[in-house]
C-alpha cells in the first residue's frame, strides 16, 4: 500500500474499489501542464513572501520541471492510487526533490489548485476554438463572395419561399458564427480571473500575494472571494453554453449540406475525401462527416446538461461532486474542435451545382410575391394583391405553367393594371438580385454584408 499525501488520520487503507471510484488520475492527467504551472507560480510566490526559502523554492521548481519532462516524454507513471494530477505530480516531487518538496504546498489546496488548473486549460481551449471560428469565418466568407449572385431557393417550412443569393445564405451562417465567436470571447473574460490563494475555502494567515501569481500565470485579475473560487463552475457551464449553441449552428449547416446533397436536391456535391461509401451499395457516397457533426451536437448538449446536473444543489464550498465537472468539458471541447475543423475544409471544397439552385428556385411560384408587390406598385392594396396574386397560382398549377410562363393577357385576365414589365419583376433572378432593403438578399445588400463581415475579420 502506497501512503496517501492526507493519510496522517487514517489507520486503515482505502478499499481498492474506493481507489479506483474515487480516482480522476485518468482523465484529469490532461491537466499536467497547467498543474506544473501553477505549481511554478505558486512556489516564486512562496519564496518571494518569505513562506519559503529560495533555495528551497529552487530546487522545488527544478523537480517540477522534471516531472514536466517525464510527462511529456511519456516516462511518467500516472497511478490509480495517486488518485489525480494533483497529487500524482506532489509524490513524484518528493520522490525527487525529498522532503523539500512537501513544502510545495503550503498555503494550497488541492481546492483552489483545481479551479485554476481547469480555468488555464479552458483559457487555452477557448483560444482554440476562436481561432478554428476564425477560419470557419473566412472559408465562408470567400465561399459567399465567390459565388455570391447564384440564386437559390429560400425556404421556409422547407417548402420553396423566394429566391436568394447563395451569398446571402452563406452569410447568414457566417453571422451566427460571429455571434458564437463573441460568446466565447465574452465568457473569457470571466475564465480570466485567478482562484489560485483561495487554498481550501477561506484562503489563508500567510501572507501570500494573489496579485503576483495573477501576473505570472497571465490571469487578468485574482477572483475576490474565496469561497466562491473553489466551488463555482459557471465558468465551464458557459463554456458549454456557448459550445452547445456553436454546435447547433454546425449542425444546421450540416443538415443541410446533406439535404443538399441528395439526389433529390443535388445542389451541391461534398468532396470524395468528406465523404464515405457504403460496403454493401456500391453507388453510394455518404456525407458521414456531416452527419457526425449533426451527431456530436447530442454529446455536447448532454455534457452541458451533465455539469448543470451535477452543479445543482450542491452547498458551499468545494465538494468532490465537482470532481465530475471534466470529463464533460473535456469530451465538450473535444467535439466541438472537431467539428470546426473539418467543417471548414468541407465547406471550402464542396462544389455548387449552379444550374441545379437556379433551376429549383424557378419552381415552386417562388416569384408570387414579386407578383403581388408588382400590384401594390399600381395602387393596389396588399391584401387585395394577394388575393389576385392566389387565383392567379392556382390558375398556372392547373395550367402545368409557371408563373412567368403565363401569357399577357392570361395575366391580364386576373387584374387589368398588368403590364409587359410585369416580366421583370417575376424573373427568378431579378427577385433575387434586387431585395437591397438592408440586411436583404440583393446583390448589392450582399456586397455589404461581406465588406463589413472583412472589416469584422480584419479587427479580430
Ligand atoms: N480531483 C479533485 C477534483 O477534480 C481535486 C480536488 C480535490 N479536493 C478535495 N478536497 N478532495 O475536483
Amino acid at each position: 500500500m502506497s501512503k496517501k499525501l492526507w493519510g496522517g488520520r487514517f489507520e486503515l487503507p482505502t478499499d481498492k474499489f474506493v481507489d479506483e471510484f474515487n480516482a480522476s488520475i485518468h482523465f484529469d492527467k490532461r491537466l499536467y501542464r497547467y498543474d506544473i504551472k501553477g505549481s511554478l507560480a505558486h512556489v516564486e510566490m512562496l519564496a518571494k513572501q518569505g513562506i519559503i526559502h529560495p533555495n528551497e523554492a529552487e530546487i522545488i521548481k527544478s523537480g517540477l520541471l522534471q516531472i514536466l519532462d517525464e510527462i511529456e516524454e511519456g516516462k511518467f507513471e500516472f497511478k490509480t492510487e495517486q488518485e489525480d494530477i494533483h497529487m500524482a505530480i506532489e509524490s513524484r516531487l518528493k520522490e525527487i526533490v525529498g522532503d523539500v518538496g512537501g513544502k510545495l504546498h503550503t498555503a494550497r489546496s488541492r481546492n483552489d489548485q483545481v479551479a485554476v488548473d481547469f480555468r488555464m486549460y479552458m483559457k487555452d481551449m477557448v483560444d482554440e476554438i476562436r481561432k478554428y471560428l476564425k477560419e470557419l469565418m473566412e472559408t465562408i466568407l470567400k465561399k459567399a463572395e465567390e459565388n455570391m449572385d447564384v440564386v437559390m431557393p429560400g425556404f421556409t417550412h422547407l417548402q420553396t419561399a423566394q429566391p436568394i443569393l447563395f451569398g446571402h445564405y452563406m452569410m447568414a451562417y457566417f453571422q451566427m458564427f460571429k455571434r458564437d465567436y463573441e460568446r466565447f470571447s465574452d465568457a473569457y473574460r470571466r475564465l480570466d480571473e485567478n482562484p489560485l490563494g483561495s487554498c481550501a475555502l477561506a484562503g489563508t494567515t500567510f501572507p501570500i500575494d494573489r496579485f503576483f501569481t495573477t501576473e505570472l500565470l497571465g490571469f487578468k485579475k485574482p477572483t475576490e472571494n474565496s469561497l466562491d473560487s473553489v466551488s463555482d463552475r459557471d465558468f465551464a457551464l458557459e463554456i458549454l453554453s456557448a459550445a452547445s449553441i456553436c454546435q447547433m449552428h454546425l449542425s444546421r449547416i450540416s443538415e443541410e449540406l446533406i439535404i443538399y446533397m441528395t439526389s433529390e436536391f443535388n445542389f451541391i456535391e461534398l468532396s470524395d475525401d468528406y465523404c464515405t461509401g457504403s460496403s454493401i451499395m456500391p453507388q453510394k457516397k455518404n456525407p458521414d462527416v456531416a452527419e457526425l457533426i449533426r451527431g456530436k451536437t447530442g454529446n455536447i448538449y448532454g455534457s452541458m446538461i451533465s455539469l448543470f446536473t451535477t452543479m445543482k444543489a450542491l452547498p458551499l464550498a468545494y465538494n468532490k461532486d465537482m470532481q465530475e465537472d471534466k470529463q464533460p468539458v473535456f469530451r465538450a471541447i473535444d467535439d466541438l474542435i472537431g467539428s470546426l475543423k473539418i467543417m471548414s475544409p468541407m465547406i471550402n471544397k464542396m462544389k455548387l451545382n449552379k444550374e441545379n439552385m437556379l433551376k429549383a428556385a424557378s419552381k415552386g411560384y417562388s416569384t408570387a410575391t414579386e407578383l403581388a408587390d408588382y400590384l401594390v406598385r399600381k395602387g393596389i392594396p396588399f391584401r387585395d394583391a394577394h388575393f389576385i396574386v392566389g387565383q392567379t397560382v392556382k390558375y398556372a398549377i392547373e395550367k402545368n405553367k409557371k408563373l412567368d410562363e403565363l401569357t399577357i393577357e392570361e395575366l391580364k385576365g386576373f387584374c387589368d393594371k398588368i403590364e409587359n414589365d410585369v416580366y421583370d419583376f417575376i424573373n427568378v433572378e431579378n427577385a433575387a438580385k434586387n431585395k437591397n432593403s438592408y440586411g436583404g438578399t440583393g446583390i448589392e445588400s450582399v456586397k455589404v454584408q461581406i465588406e463589413n463581415a472583412k472589416k469584422y475579420l480584419n479587427n479580430l
